[in-house]
């Protein structure tokens, strides 16, 4: 069984525990109280999130009371940043793996029987997040994800990812598309292209030098693929190249989730982001003109340390030019071992909340206008799954990735397909619409 918190990464990390897991006899259970080995995959880019696997940690233990041949294991970012202290936290605790130690977790598991806990947090520098020769025919659904790039080498003072994910580490060009194409194979239409900062694609460490546009190309080819998208991406690694690919190639589609973090150039340089808010603004003018209907989401950041009120305003002058479709917004939090928790985090949490209401404000009245554009409007979509939420009868999204809550075409419609709908309300990111055939 599987808890999986925070990013597509640890999505996908999930997934590729489960099929080492399945070559050693597992099988995946989806109800908790059916296990015997409980696997909680998790985040700490938040104090928040960190709270939340603390809190699930303190449900599943008792569990052991009643199945004591159960087993529970720690995995990934929030593992790796514990380590033994969380061990020690939480005694239920047979396992405790660092992203780089996921490859493993069949074996740990097995050396975690007789000699419990087992706390693993080395980096593997050679490691990839590739399982080479692991036949996988599972499908799980039209979108897939691959990862192309582990770790992130950008230390962003406030962020703890390259303390958990360590270095980078691009993997071959060839393991990505045999990967890719073997997904498509099984019965996936859309490729999703996953790192922490993908753009930093084959800078370095390939045997056979590619770069990330190079790689774009590639995958693009690989037979049946329908829709391709990428993330997260980084505003200094942005080419121009990719900017062509965006252009060039029908299966990308356009949308980019391009974090900016906030709009002030002096809390930009203090966040160690590499960038000005110019240089963020002259690439999403470039991207613009290169692609007309390009949507973009965004991450952001509110109080900093030091962050006035006049440069928050700027962040909320930014949003408003790039006009985002959608932004995941967050108040600042320290996190251990970075550069940015040694400075004092002095913004209020009173003020810091304030901000974060202010934009998130302020995006939801971008995303209604936006969305207002589409009403009345045929978009495609491919189709995700079934369902009766919003009086709907399946979801999808659109090249763009709004969320769309399809009407009728009960018994022709199957996930995967594209198909044809005229939006008829808008509603947050999301859209209401009829089929049409
Ligand atoms: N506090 C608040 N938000 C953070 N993020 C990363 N670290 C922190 C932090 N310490 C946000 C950034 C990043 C997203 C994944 O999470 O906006 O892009
Ligand atoms: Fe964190 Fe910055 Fe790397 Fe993104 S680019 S994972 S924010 S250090």
């Amino acid at each position: 069984y599987f808890e999986t918190f925070g990013c597509q990464m640890n999505v996908a990390d999930s997934d590729r525990m489960e099929l080492l897991l399945f070559h050693s006899g597992y099988i995946r259970t989806h109800l908790r109280d059916d296990a015997d080995l409980i696997l909680i995959n998790t985040c700490s880019i938040r104090e928040k999130a960190e709270q939340k696997v603390m809190s699930l940690l303190g449900q599943i233990q008792p569990l052991k009371n009643i199945n004591p041949d159960m087993m529970i294991g720690l995995t990934g970012c929030l593992a790796q940043q514990e380590g033994e202290r969380i061990a020690r936290k939480f005694p239920g605790l047979d396992l405790v793996l660092g992203p780089d130690a996921i490859e493993n977790v069949a074996q740990a598991i097995e050396v975690a029987k007789t000699s419990k806990p087992l706390v693993w947090t080395e980096f593997d520098s050679a490691r990839e997040y590739s399982i080479p020769n692991m036949q996988d025919n599972r499908y799980q659904g039209p979108s897939a994800f691959v990862n192309i790039i582990k770790g992130c080498d950008k230390f962003c003072s406030f962020c703890i990812v390259p303390f958990t994910r360590g270095r980078e580490k691009s993997r071959d060009a060839d393991e990505i598309y045999r990967e890719a194409a073997q997904k498509i194979a099984n019965g996936a239409r859309e490729i999703i292209l996953l790192g922490q900062n993908v753009n930093s694609y084959g800078k370095r460490g390939l045997t056979k030098p590619t770069q990330f546009h190079e790689l774009l190309r590639r995958v693009a080819s690989v037979p049946g693929i329908e829709r391709m998208r990428f993330t997260t991406s980084h505003p200094m690694d942005f080419t121009a190249e990719t900017i062509s690919a965006y252009h060039d190639l029908d299966v990308l589609m356009n949308h980019l989730h391009l974090p900016v973090q906030c709009g002030s150039n002096r809390i930009l340089e203090r966040m160690r982001r590499g960038h000005s808010a110019d240089h963020y603004l002259k690439l999403i003018d470039d991207l613009k003109t290169a692609v007309p209907n390009i949507s973009l989401s965004t991450d952001i950041i509110v109080g900093f340390p030091g962050e006035t009120d006049e440069e928050f305003r700027k962040t909320l002058t930014l949003m408003e030019y790039v006009e985002f479709d959608n932004s995941f917004m967050f108040a600042y939090s320290p996190r251990p071992g970075t550069p940015a928790s040694e400075i004092e985090d002095d913004v209020p949490e009173k003020v810091k909340s304030e901000r974060l209401q202010e934009t998130i404000k302020l995006q939801k009245s971008l995303t209604e206008r936006n969305g207002k554009r589409y009403i009345g409007r045929n978009v495609e979509i491919m189709v995700e799954d079934a369902t009766n939420r919003n009086g709907a009868d399946f979801r999808g999204r659109t090249p763009q990735y709004w969320m769309v809550y399809l009407k009728g075409g009960k018994g022709i419609v199957k996930p995967g397909d594209r198909v044809k709908v005229q939006v008829e309300e808008a509603r947050g990111h999301s859209f209401i619409g009829f089929y049409r055939n």
